[in-house]
């Protein structure tokens, strides 16, 4: 083998024993989502429901903190935004303005062998990845620009062309036996009310984003609002998705946090870069490094959109999309206008104007960010000294978003240190989440607190009875300290707000 040779062959195995780890690392954290009441499968009694999650306990707990840290930076501490929360099921006609019933699809193709059905995209992706990994960029480089180029034009000839041409094969029967390439709708329908004709088919929404359109001038008028001003909300979506196969990352009934933020046409450009960067530093405002996250332009741009990109998270299974910030032009308002035949334009006082205001979108999955906060805090630790062999699992959440903010321990079940520990509790709980626990010994009850994340054990000892001081321990250091009872409310709230 030739030195050039030698260092492909090398190249390829560390990728292939990175991706290895990685893997374990992704397949770990499910597990420990269950292992320990974050996440499982829906109705699990029943062998489960394909790409539907139930969160447990500290899941929901941790949710619930994610996205009322999103709800407060994009409305309370914003001048001009306010929240909404309309409802899931909306008048039929909304996804024919909204362009879902002719173009919320997705180009797929099946393995004739092995029945396997791609999203075209993904397909061509994964194999430009393995070509890349194999030190070949620039063929790597030629294929995406070539996929997107006949995306952007929808030529799905030009794509099977390129699949067959590229001899991709199918990650399962490793055959290249494909069929024609064709769109899916994703979204779901169901029927209201009784009678089942086709004017009761109504869908359960794949975007919030479209509850905040059509009560733009309910709200604009309430709440006297003046463009700039942003209309936000959270709420479930839902999406028949071919391909969900990876946990929380692709769900078929997920949440979105979206915001849509009304703006002079003309205006967009600037409006975009601004929301570009102040999304960034909200994810950065979590504590993961910049190295982590990454910008990807669209180049086929969605129905509604003159310019969009996504934030990219980096994944323990790679860089993926978490958020996308969209300018979506007054497609949306426009065409609900028209297809209502109600005025949905905006006077301008200081322009003496009329117009149909442009939309800066940003739409963020909450259980992308979940799981994003999940794989960023994940961590197994060996804690190996010379005679004992010794490791943890650790979820080093940051202090605000962790399910629980404070652990009470009683030492033992006896001698007047559980009634002190109820004491703490009494006074804590009301303030943030507590966990109270009397049970084994004090190292197993740390390690059950650290394997959900929480940021402070407080373990209340015989000498708490004569100088009402208990032991803290912080959970990333392991460090503990003795401080007075009255400390431990200031301390924790210091950590949380
Ligand atoms: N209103 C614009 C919109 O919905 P999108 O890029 O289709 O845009 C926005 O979705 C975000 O919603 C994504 O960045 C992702 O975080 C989340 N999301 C989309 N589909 C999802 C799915 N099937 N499962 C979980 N999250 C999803």
């Amino acid at each position: 083998m030739s030195p050039k040779e030698l260092r492909s062959v090398f190249i390829l195995l560390t990728f292939a024993a990175i991706m290895a780890n990685d893997h374990v690392k992704f397949q770990a954290i499910i597990s420990h989502c269950k292992e320990y009441g974050f996440i499982f499968p829906s109705s699990e009694i029943y062998d489960g429901l394909s790409a539907v999650y139930d969160y447990g306990q500290y899941g929901s707990e941790l949710k619930k903190n994610i996205q009322d840290y999103w709800w407060k930076s994009m409305t309370q501490l914003q001048d001009n935004i306010v929240g909404i929360d309309a409802a899931i099921f909306m008048h039929p006609t909304t996804w024919k303005a909204s362009g879902h019933v002719d173009n919320f699809s997705d180009p797929m193709i099946d393995n004739k062998d092995s029945q396997k059905r791609y999203r075209v995209d993904h397909l061509i992706e994964s194999f430009a990845d393995e070509l890349e990994a194999a030190g070949k960029k620039d063929q790597a480089d030629a294929l995406i620009a070539s996929m997107e180029s006949l995306l952007a034009k929808s030529d799905f000839e030009g794509l099977k062309k390129l699949i067959e041409e590229n001899k991709i094969r199918c990650s399962v029967g490793g055959t290249s036996n494909w069929s024609d390439i064709r769109q899916f709708n994703l979204m779901f329908s169901t029927q209201l009310g009784s009678v089942s004709d086709e004017a009761s088919e109504i869908y359960l929404r794949p975007e919030t984003a479209q509850g905040i359109f059509v009560n733009f001038l309910n709200v604009q008028k309430t709440g006297r609002l003046k463009i700039p001003f942003g209309i936000a909300q959270t709420g479930k979506a839902f999406r028949n998705e071919i391909v969900a196969r990876q946990f929380i990352f692709r769900m078929r009934e997920f949440e979105q946090m979206e915001m849509q933020f009304f703006i002079r046409p003309g205006t967009q450009k600037e409006w975009y870069e601004h929301w570009k960067e102040t999304r960034m530093k909200w994810h950065l405002s979590l504590g993961i490094s910049s190295g982590k996250f990454r910008f990807h332009d669209h180049v086929k741009l969605a129905h509604y959109a003159d310019a969009a990109c996504d934030i990219e998270y980096e994944f323990p299974i790679g860089f993926k999309e978490v958020e996308g910030i969209h300018s979506r032009t007054d497609f949306d308002l426009k065409n609900h206008q028209e297809y209502s035949n109600k005025k949905l334009s905006y006077f301008d006082t200081e322009l003496n104007q009329h117009y149909i205001p442009y939309v800066i979108e940003t739409s963020i999955g909450l259980d992308r960010t979940v799981l994003m906060i999940l794989s960023e805090a994940y961590e197994e630790e060996d804690l190996s000294t010379t005679d004992k062999k010794d490791s943890r699992v650790v979820l080093k959440f940051p202090p605000r978003l962790a399910p629980v903010k404070l652990a009470i321990l009683p030492l033992v079940k006896k001698d007047g240190l559980p009634e002190i520990a109820k004491e703490i509790l009494a006074d804590c709980r009301g303030k943030f989440r507590c966990f109270y626990e009397e049970k084994d010994t004090i190292g197993k009850r740390y390690r059950r607190m650290d394997a959900i994340g929480t940021p402070f054990s407080v373990t209340v000892d015989y000498q708490t009875r004569d100088d009402q001081t208990v032991t803290i321990r912080h959970r990333d250091s392991m460090l503990q300290e003795r401080i007075p009872i009255r400390s431990i409310r200031e301390i924790v709230e210091k950590q949380i707000l």
